[in-house]
């Protein structure tokens, strides 16, 4: 990969917590536009990863790279400046607030971070931008609604909407279908499939089907390190990811 084909580079990273060696020593890279999935079972370092990217707690070791520029020790806001987008895996939407004010409140955050915040001549373009971004996650009808009286999976829907109102280079969602149904699942897939293309991913999901069907690359984490990376296909057939997924330690709740 020529190094200006490389939006994400995360070099020997490790984490520690008291005795708990959460990563050890990973590797990856994702390139402008790739849509790259990590899957694994509970308790792999699947969001201790996340978090190092993000940049959430310190690295123990290793470096980060966003665009070739070192973004090791960067605060999470810095980051996020510089393009990188994230969700979390439980919820931190604003319950009390419709969907649209929800959008409009992380479209705000975004225009901040740019030189001149003028909120009032911004603010009718920003309500247009709001329903372009709910319909884009298949909420256009639920702009109104108050976050609390929105499904789980429409919940999920609207944290994608405000993730990518950052207008993000890099986009990375923790465990977007947990709790999902199997039809809300299906809607998903769609969803992930319709980002961008300039926009990368990087997808954490424990629900393999859905890791391999919207990723060209796949990252199997097992007790803190990267045990395989390949296609969906090598995924599919390998052996060890059967083991593992079918191990004890598979917990569906996750
Ligand atoms: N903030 C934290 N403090 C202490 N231990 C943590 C913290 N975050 C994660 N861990 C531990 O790190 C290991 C990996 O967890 P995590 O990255 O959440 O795995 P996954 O997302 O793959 O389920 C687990 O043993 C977990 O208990
Ligand atoms: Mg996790």
């Amino acid at each position: 990969m020529r190094d200006d084909d490389i939006a994400l580079k995360v070099d020997a990273v490790s984490k520690s917590f008291g005795g708990v060696r959460a990563v050890r020593d990973v590797s990856l890279e994702v390139a402008r536009g790739e849509r790259i999935s990590m899957i694994g079972t509970n308790g792999a370092g699947k969001s201790t990863v996340f978090n190092l990217i993000a940049g959430v707690f310190p690295v123990s070791s290793g470096r980060i790279e966003l665009f070739g520029e070192n973004l090791t020790h960067l605060s999470t806001a810095k980051r996020a400046g510089r393009g990188l987008a994230r969700t979390f895996q439980t919820s931190r939407l604003f319950e009390q607030l419709t969907a649209a004010e929800n959008v409009f409140v992380a479209l705000g955050r975004s225009e901040f971070r740019g030189r001149s915040l003028r909120p009032a001549r911004y603010s009718s373009a920003r309500w247009e931008r709001v329903s372009q971004l709910l319909e884009r996650v298949g909420l256009s009808g639920k702009g109104a609604a108050v976050v609390a009286d929105l499904s789980h999976g429409e919940q999920r829907q609207l944290e994608l909407a405000m993730a990518l109102s950052l207008q993000p280079k890099l986009l990375m969602l923790d465990e977007p279908a947990a709790g999902f149904s199997p039809v809300e699942r299906q809607h998903l897939v769609t969803l992930l499939r319709d980002i961008p293309e300039e926009i990368s991913l990087l997808l954490i999901e424990h629900d393999m089907d859905i890791a391999l069907a919207v990723a060209s690359r796949v990252i199997v984490m097992h007790d803190g390190e990267k045990i395989l990376e390949g296609t969906p296909e090598d995924i599919r057939s390998s052996e060890r990811v059967r083991e593992i997924y079918l191990g004890g330690s598979v917990d569906n709740a996750a």
